[in-house]
């Protein structure tokens, strides 16, 4: 069966390919062209802070951010385990040590108590991933680092244009990080962001991105041991004909929520993940779908591969990090729990619902006809006889 409903689908209209034709004929290519600090300058003003720095994917977003705020070995990162992988690889790749916590089981998001057990003297950064859409308390987990003199960090990548009781997601933290990979809410292919509203953390930012040439010194006299992070051209090109579509984008996907909501409100065993309190505007990077097996009548696999058949693609959720061959060593050297116990003999909620969750055709681009197929397919295959 091929896929006719993706789980997402770049948007790209011609405004944005003659951006990039205009580029292609004023032969700027390079990740030192003047488009790159225009997209730079629209992104910071869209979102509403200082600094934008364009880098070339949300993974290297994380790599930058961590080496401006200068973590390395001997310190330690807490960050949620139900993740994306190169959250805790950035780290491990800085030479400091990934703590992994559990996640809330309403919204799975970074749980807030689960922070504060895990910080010991050695915890220099609080790295708040953002779930598909929304985030954690982020005016508690505000608090709890300012309290302890640690570094809060946002990875934004799932949660572009969300908000926190009316602050935007991504201007919270110290620095945060974008991710502009071709599924996400602007996408330029590959691509990413780290922004602030500290002026030295983002020249020290800009600096390890290029490479840390000096900028008084002799030439090819350099500053630290930097990186090639630039973003092209050509995908800041992209990236800058987005960022006036944001808001509509963001409206559009508020719709397929209530969409989703009002057809799987009646479907037994389905329960879609809900908006925090807190969150005054959602993303709605994915929406999660929880199955309860007993109820619905197959579980998630089952339903994943049940949809598949019938040409819609879904994505299982993060098989929890701190389960990762690579980083299982090092999980359960970093951090001893509050009682003295590994705080990695389990990370119950992340584990138990890991296995159970779902997320369903998502991109801006979705017709209200896809989405009602999705739901009817999804009322149709409950209790139908499991293959
Ligand atoms: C939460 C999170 N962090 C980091 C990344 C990495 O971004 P990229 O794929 O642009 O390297 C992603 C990508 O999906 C992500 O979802």
């Amino acid at each position: 069966m091929s896929v006719s409903i993706p789980v997402h689908a770049p948007v790209l209209d011609a405004v944005a390919v003659s951006a990039v034709m205009r580029c292609l004929e004023r032969e700027e290519i390079s990740g030192n062209a003047p488009t790159v600090r225009d997209f730079e300058a629209a992104f910071a003003s869209w979102l509403g802070v200082d600094h934008a720095i364009a880098v070339s994917s949300g993974t290297t977003a994380l790599r930058l951010a961590l080496a401006a705020v200068e973590v390395g070995p001997g310190d330690e990162v807490i960050l949620p385990t139900m993740t994306f992988a190169p959250c805790a690889d950035m780290i491990v790749h800085a030479g400091a040590t990934p703590v992994f916590v559990d996640c809330e089981p309403a919204r799975l998001q970074l749980d807030i108590d689960a922070v504060t057990a895990a910080m010991t003297p050695r915890t220099r950064v609080v790295m708040a991933v953002h779930a598909y859409g929304q985030s954690a308390d982020l005016d508690a987990l505000e608090a709890l680092c300012e309290a302890s003199g640690v570094i809060l960090l946002e990875d934004a990548a799932q949660s572009l244009g969300g908000a926190c009781r009316q602050r935007a997601i991504g201007t919270i933290g110290r620095a945060a990080c974008f991710s502009f990979y071709a599924n996400k809410l602007l996408a330029t292919g590959e691509g990413g962001m780290v922004v602030t509203n500290d002026a030295d953390l983002a020249e020290r930012a800009r600096s390890l991105r290029s490479h840390a040439m000096s900028r008084g010194g002799a030439p090819y006299e350099h500053d630290a041991c930097g990186f090639n992070f630039r973003l092209p051209a050509l995908s800041a090109a992209l990236g800058l004909a987005q960022v006036p579509q944001l808001d509509e984008r963001l409206a559009r996907r508020q719709v397929v929520a209530e969409r989703y909501a009002r057809g799987l409100s009646e479907v037994a065993g389905l329960r879609l993940l809900t908006p925090a309190p807190w969150t005054t505007r959602h993303a709605w990077w994915g929406h999660v779908v929880m199955v309860d097996g007993a109820t619905y009548g197959r579980d998630a696999a089952n339903l994943a591969d049940a949809l598949w058949e019938a040409g819609i693609a879904t994505r299982r959720l993060y098989h929890p990090l701190h389960l990762h061959a690579p980083l299982r060593g090092l999980a359960t050297a970093a951090n001893p729990g509050p009682a003295g116990a590994t705080a990695r003999a389990g990370l119950p909620v992340s584990e138990r619902l890991a296995p159970h969750g779902l997320v369903l055709p998502s991109g801006t681009g979705l017709t209200d006809a896809q989405i009602d197929r999705v739901v009817a397919t999804l009322g149709a295959l409950a209790h139908a006889v499991a293959a």
